[in-house]
């Protein structure tokens, strides 16, 4: 077993390179997996242990990275809530059954990820039979599955969620309460199932204040990462937004942070307490370069955090559908190529 990224969660990498995975590491970029896709409806694919599995582990064989991450979507807690969820080529996913008043949170039933989720914990207990590095397991942070209910989709103004948030903060808050509960029920199915590491994902999060930020998105994933915990489990949390939020997102006490490109992660160190990993932040736009150019760039960020014992290479945030198979392998080589100076760590 590979067991470069539970040690950097743990702060134990010695003088080893740090591990490497991406967010997006599985999906349309892959030619293996746009062909499975042209059979099969994305959700389908989720839903369908056999095609999550064999989708997970596309960029596992293909690139060597050091964890896999189960192939799912964060809005499935949505769809288990029979809210209709549906991806359109071209528009993203859509909700039918837009959340938008206290009458539609009350409306929402009491489900067990047991029975609406099982086929992610299927998929899970299906991977942990094949493979030889760690498997991530992750959910969407409340405040982001939230936008998209409200929404209906994917928004950039965040105008329906933003006005309910100022304007109606308690039922606000019971809609978050809401997803909170079920995903913990959620997260704690797919470590019974047995995820190795959790990621949250508040994709979000950006579009909030600092002060809105504390109440609506951190005291949620908190809460979330402190059942995990719990259980021995690693937990990652990542939002986009991070240049401003990653000392929030330290409060809540995660064995790692996974931030965004607009931060040094070396001023980030000295800020944050030195037993939580930090995990990325490489610009997934650096793929678009010619391979020396973002061979410099990923040398640059292995520079900066060499040394480090709880460092994870990543990107900001997800690799796009139209970077080029060759440039993830090149970044990847990159890193495995790193030869750290011995530490006494
Ligand atoms: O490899 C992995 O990272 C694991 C799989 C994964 C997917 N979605 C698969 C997927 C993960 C971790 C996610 C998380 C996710 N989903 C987030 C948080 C992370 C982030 O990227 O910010 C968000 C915001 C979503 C919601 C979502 N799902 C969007 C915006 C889209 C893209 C819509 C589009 O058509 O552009 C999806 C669909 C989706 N999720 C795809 C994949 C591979 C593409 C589906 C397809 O094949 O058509």
């Amino acid at each position: 077993m590979n067991r470069l990224l539970l040690d950097a969660l743990a702060g134990s990498n010695g003088a080893a390179r740090p591990p490497v995975w991406l967010m997006r590491q599985a999906g349309r970029h892959l030619p293996e997996y746009r062909a499975l896709r042209d059979k099969h409806d994305f959700l389908a694919m989720c839903r369908t242990p056999e095609l999550a599995a064999e989708v997970t582990l596309q960029p596992v064989r293909r690139y060597g990275v050091d964890a896999a991450i189960v192939f799912s979507d964060i809005l499935v807690t949505a769809d288990a809530l029979g809210l209709g969820l549906r991806f359109e080529e071209g528009k993203g996913p859509i909700i039918e059954k837009a959340v938008r008043t206290a009458k539609d949170v009350s409306a929402l039933p009491d489900i067990a990820a047991a029975e609406t989720l099982h086929y992610v914990a299927e998929t899970i207990a299906l991977l942990k039979k094949e493979l030889t590095v760690p498997l991530i397991g992750f959910a969407g942070a409340p405040f982001t599955v939230a936008s998209y209910m409200i929404e209906g989709g994917t928004s950039t103004t965040f105008r329906n969620t933003k006005k309910w948030l100022y304007n109606d903060p308690d039922t606000f808050h019971a809609l978050l309460e809401k997803i909170a509960e079920l995903t913990i029920d959620y997260l704690n199915m797919q470590v019974d199932a047995g995820a190795d590491a959790v990621q949250l994902f508040d994709t979000w999060a950006h579009s909030l204040s600092w002060n809105a930020f504390k109440e609506v998105s951190l005291r949620y994933m908190k809460r979330i990462a402190d059942a995990i915990a719990a259980r021995g489990v690693p937990v990652i949390l990542f939002c986009r937004g991070s240049g401003a939020f990653a000392p929030l997102l330290a409060e809540a006490a995660p064995a790692a942070v996974s931030v965004d490109w607009t931060c040094s992660l070396s001023a980030l160190r000295q800020i944050i307490p030195a037993d939580i990993a930090l995990q990325g932040n490489l610009d997934p736009d650096a793929l678009y370069a010619p391979r020396a150019a973002l061979q410099r760039e990923v040398n640059a960020l292995l520079k900066e955090m060499e040394g480090s014992s709880n460092y994870i290479f990543n990107l900001g945030h997800g690799i796009a559908p139209d970077v080029s198979p060759e440039a993830v392998a090149t970044l990847v080589e990159t890193v495995k190529a790193f030869e750290p100076l011995c530490t006494t760590k």
